[in-house]
């Protein structure tokens, strides 16, 4: 039988051969608003449909987990009323998706400093997290208030705390160790990483877990990125040739 899909955007698409993990960092809000005269929290705005239509086309290609970057930590550092405006819009996002992600049998889970949140964000987060989750189609892991450098700290701390109880020998502490103790655990490594306008960094995104994604740059701003051009890169990496550092 022939694994390629048939349907208009995803022709050619290899079904058997798609990404197990999607990671994305989201980036162009601002200029997109800016572009349009609008006020950045508008491109957020933007930028939050964009996420709904990303999210909806993952499950229907059969994307197993995707992960959002939607908040840093080094975002807390921007000023008041965005911050304000971002969670604000995290939280209404989260009350309007959460029968949408539970009818499509999405699990919503979160990766970050959650308790750093507003006690009504986190509040919804849990809300829409128990609605899901009994869910078994795609795990939709949303990064808020996250860092990788201190994912990995927390982790040396989990590490170091079991070590000096016994539970854990020094020299037992192998690299599959590390990753059981990362937000991610049990979960596959990205085997992709989309970052949208056109910016060259990581941003302290998922460190440990991209050692061998493979990472597309786009220069579409966050609000103007969708299925089209998502299927596009799933396609782009299928013709890619993955070695793990082997020959
Ligand atoms: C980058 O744009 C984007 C963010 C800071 C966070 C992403 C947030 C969203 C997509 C909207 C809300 C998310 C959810 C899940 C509802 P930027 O402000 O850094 O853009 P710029 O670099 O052009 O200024």
């Amino acid at each position: 039988m022939n694994s390629k899909t048939n349907s208009a955007d995803t022709a050619g698409l290899d079904i058997e051969n798609l990404p197990s993990h999607v990671a994305i960092i989201m980036d162009g809000n601002g200029r997109w608003a800016k572009k349009r005269f609008l006020n950045r929290i508008q491109g957020h705005e933007k930028g939050a449909q964009a996420v709904r239509k990303v999210v909806e086309a993952a499950r229907e290609i059969g994307i197993s987990v995707l992960t959002l970057y939607a908040f840093s930590t080094e975002n807390w550092q921007r000023p008041k009323n965005e911050v304000i405006a971002l969670m604000r819009l995290l939280k209404k996002f989260l009350a309007s998706e959460k029968q949408n992600l539970f009818e499509n049998n999405i699990r919503l889970n979160a990766i970050g400093q959650i308790e750093r949140l507003p006690g009504d964000v986190r509040t919804a987060l849990q809300k829409a997290m128990d609605a899901t989750r009994h869910n078994s189609g795609m795990l939709f892991n949303l990064a808020l208030s996250y860092g990788a450098r201190s994912e990995i700290a927390l982790a040396v701390r989990k590490i170091a705390e079991k070590t000096v109880a016994g539970e854990i020998d020094p020299g037992g502490i192998t690299d599959k160790v590390v990753a059981e103790h990362l937000y991610t655990a049990r979960m596959p490594d990205p085997d992709l990483l989309i970052r949208t306008s056109g910016e060259m960094r990581i941003s302290n995104f998922l460190l440990w877990q991209i050692a061998y994604t493979e990472i597309f740059i786009t220069d579409s701003l966050w609000p103007d990125f969708g299925r089209a051009e998502f299927i596009k890169i799933i396609k782009e990496y299928q013709s890619r040739e993955r070695r793990f550092g082997k020959v």
